[in-house]
């Protein structure tokens, strides 16, 4: 299949897509480049052809047989609130859901977001949305109020879909008042969204819970979700549905990348939902009405949007959407939900994998696991020691485990193993998934490494998952994928290392991105967060290895010598304040390890800092630098250290 999936490409894709519902399919209609000294760089798969991937999830999946079979599993913070829906069940709430947008003006190709806890109506918010042709943009509820803001103005949403609060493990976090917040920040950069929808989601009383009446309401631009969608229910009409363009933006989900500026990545609906189909199907093995896909990532990154909500649709499986924390009640939360709703698939991240192993193997073996078939991670790289621990632990050391390589722009995997089919190496991804060319390049003069060797991870081929555009930011598309090598190659920002069997290694972001607990962050986007405070006038941030997170942060900064801040207790007020701003303008996620006040940071003559110099004391390996020969003044490196060993 691998190799027909390369030598008869557009062929072998639009089959696997006349597997789902799509009118007017041709296998002469994709187009592609990915070379930009051939013209503008596009991927079009399926051009001409209509379809809808919310039909495809639910209608489709009803007329082969799914209706009464398990669609979605809500797994609650609390207990009482879980419910699951069939298939029927779930194509009743999102037609409901759809009426009620095209009733409050939700047009296609008008943008949502969602800024909502793990609960239904988010999944069912993105099916409507689907559904109707609008794309959906949802955004991580840990992000900030700003956060927010900047992605609703980007995509220029017409419409927010929150809940009053989240609930995790006993913490209430108010997301309404949050969104108010960005709201604000919208208004006074001169935009306004016509409607913000909020769920309940405090109905049960626990102690601290914010009732209804105290969630601020704006009542000329706010709706109760509950309230306004009910109607819709019971008027009897049809739910409209619009069929798109396959090369129509299905939805746009912001990520990091090595500038300030998050960048919307924009997927097509009929090239993303066939490569999302594909790789849940052969990855995952799954079988409609059998198996039971837990993926424990949130719907807010890529990851969710693929494997927790509309790969196992389209393949008419159950997904569970898991609500809180993985250790609350306790460790053994998630392995008792495998065995509650006999899970077949889990799904998770090495950052969760290595805070469990923290709990030691009890909290695991409390559990059955029976009905377990195939584990997978993905995220960051997994060290052996925990594929290993994944492998005989939660695996009783007889489960596959793919680890799956690919990212926000990718769609879908893209490095995996098949398993049972391929024979795993642990901490390798092993292989290219079917259509898939990925070359190693020599990050010096771009060439392609043959056979063993370490490099630049590219990719040669367009695939039906890769995304279409950055957006409104064409520019930035083709110069950050394309046009970092020569010769048509999309470039992904990590390195990788081939060994002589072929296997595949990734080895981390070779670009200012670091990877926090599997969360991508921008180094520039934390530098510009600590900026933002009055003290600061230059900030720098590197990220060091941690024993659970994978990475984590540390900053260097230089505060303004004009303010007084001599004084120890001063500098601690500023270390503290300098975590706030990152945690209010990024998300608590971001917040740097340690903050450390530097007089100066090492720049190279041109003024360029020598991020390389501030990982090695960061990590405090001080005792060679290699080449500072660049360096404007060397005497800085020793005042770091100094400063270094300060703040520790
Ligand atoms: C970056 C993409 C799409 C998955 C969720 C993250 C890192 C992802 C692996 C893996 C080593 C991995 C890469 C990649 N990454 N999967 N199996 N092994 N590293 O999506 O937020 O777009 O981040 O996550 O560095 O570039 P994302």
């Amino acid at each position: 299949m691998y190799h027909r999936s390369i030598h008869e490409r557009d062929q072998f894709w639009t089959e696997i897509a006349g597997e789902l519902y799509f009118e007017n399919l041709d296998s002469s209609a994709s187009t592609h480049n990915f070379d930009p000294s051939r013209g503008p760089v596009h991927v079009k798969w399926f051009e001409g052809a209509r379809t809808n991937m919310a039909y495809n999830c639910l209608e489709k999946q009803i007329e082969n047989g799914m209706g009464d079979k398990r669609a979605l599993i809500f797994e609650a913070n609390d207990e009482i609130n879980c419910t699951e829906f069939t298939f029927r069940e779930l194509l009743v709430e999102v037609e409901t859901f759809a009426k009620f947008l095209i009733a409050h003006g939700v047009q296609k190709g008008d943008r949502v977001v969602m800024y909502l806890p793990m609960i239904p109506a988010l999944p069912i918010a993105m099916l409507a949305c689907s559904r109707i042709g609008a794309v959906h943009s949802v955004v991580f509820a840990g992000y900030s109020a700003k956060s927010l803001a900047q992605r609703v103005h980007d995509c220029k949403a017409k419409m927010v879909i929150t809940a009053s609060a989240s609930r995790r493990a006993e913490k209430i976090i108010p997301l309404k008042k949050i969104v108010d917040e960005a709201m604000e920040i919208c208004k006074s950069d001169g935009f306004c969204v016509n409607k913000v929808v909020v769920k309940h989601n405090a109905d049960i009383e626990i102690e601290g819970v914010p009732h209804v009446e105290d969630v601020p309401f704006h009542s000329d631009r706010d709706l109760w979700w509950n309230e306004s969608v009910a109607e819709f229910r019971t008027d009897g009409k049809p739910a409209p549905i619009e069929f798109l363009d396959s090369c129509d933006t299905a939805f746009i989900l912001y990520t990091s990348g090595s500038t300030g500026k998050p960048k919307g990545v924009v997927h097509s609906v009929g090239g993303y939902q066939t490569y999302v189909y594909a790789t849940s199907k052969f990855v995952f093995d799954l079988h409609a009405g059998e198996d039971v896909l837990f993926c424990t990532a949130d719907l807010g990154w890529i990851t969710g949007h693929s494997y927790g909500l509309y790969g196992p649709l389209l393949n008419g499986c159950a997904t569970v959407l898991f609500e809180g924390v993985p250790t609350y009640p306790d460790a053994g939360v998630w392995w008792q939900t495998v065995d509650k709703y006999d899970v077949t698939v889990f799904y998770t991240s090495p950052t969760a994998l290595r805070t469990l192993q923290g709990y030691g193997e009890d909290p695991v073996k409390r559990s059955s696991r029976a009905s377990l078939r195939i584990l997978g991670t993905v995220g960051e790289p997994i060290s052996s020691e925990t594929w290993l621990w994944y492998h005989s632990v939660v695996g009783d050391d007889k489960l596959p485990i793919c680890d799956t390589w690919w990212q926000t722009e990718t769609g879908g995997h893209i490095i995996t193993p098949l398993p049972g089919a391929t024979p795993l190496k642990a901490s390798s991804a092993t292989f290219p998934f079917f259509g898939i060319v990925p070359v190693l390049l020599d990050p010096k003069d771009g060439t392609e490494i043959q056979g063993e060797g370490e490099g630049c991870l590219c990719i040669k081929e367009p695939w039906p998952g890769m995304f279409l555009d950055v957006h409104g930011a064409h520019e930035r598309y083709e110069n950050s994928y394309f046009k970092v090598y020569e010769g048509g190659y999309y470039f992904s920002g990590d390195g990788a290392r081939r060994d002589s069997d072929g296997y595949l290694f990734i080895t981390g972001r070779l670009d200012d991105v670091m990877n926090v607990s599997g969360h991508r962050i921008g180094t520039a986007e934390v530098e510009s967060a600590l900026v933002q405070h009055s003290s600061c006038i230059e900030a720098a941030v590197v990220s060091i290895a941690h024993e659970v997170k994978g990475e984590s942060i540390v900053a260097y900064v230089i505060l303004d010598p004009s303010r007084s801040i001599e004084k120890r207790s001063s500098l601690e007020i500023h270390q503290r304040e300098l975590i706030t701003n990152v945690r209010m303008e990024i998300g608590p996620f971001a917040a740097p390890e340690r903050v450390v006040i530097v007089k100066d940071l090492p720049k190279t003559r041109s003024g360029k800092i020598m991020r390389r110099i501030l990982k090695k004391i960061a990590a405090g390996d001080v005792d060679d630098f290699g080449d500072v020969s660049a360096l404007a003044d060397p005497g800085v490196v020793d005042e770091i250290i100094k400063a270094e060993r300060h703040a520790r």
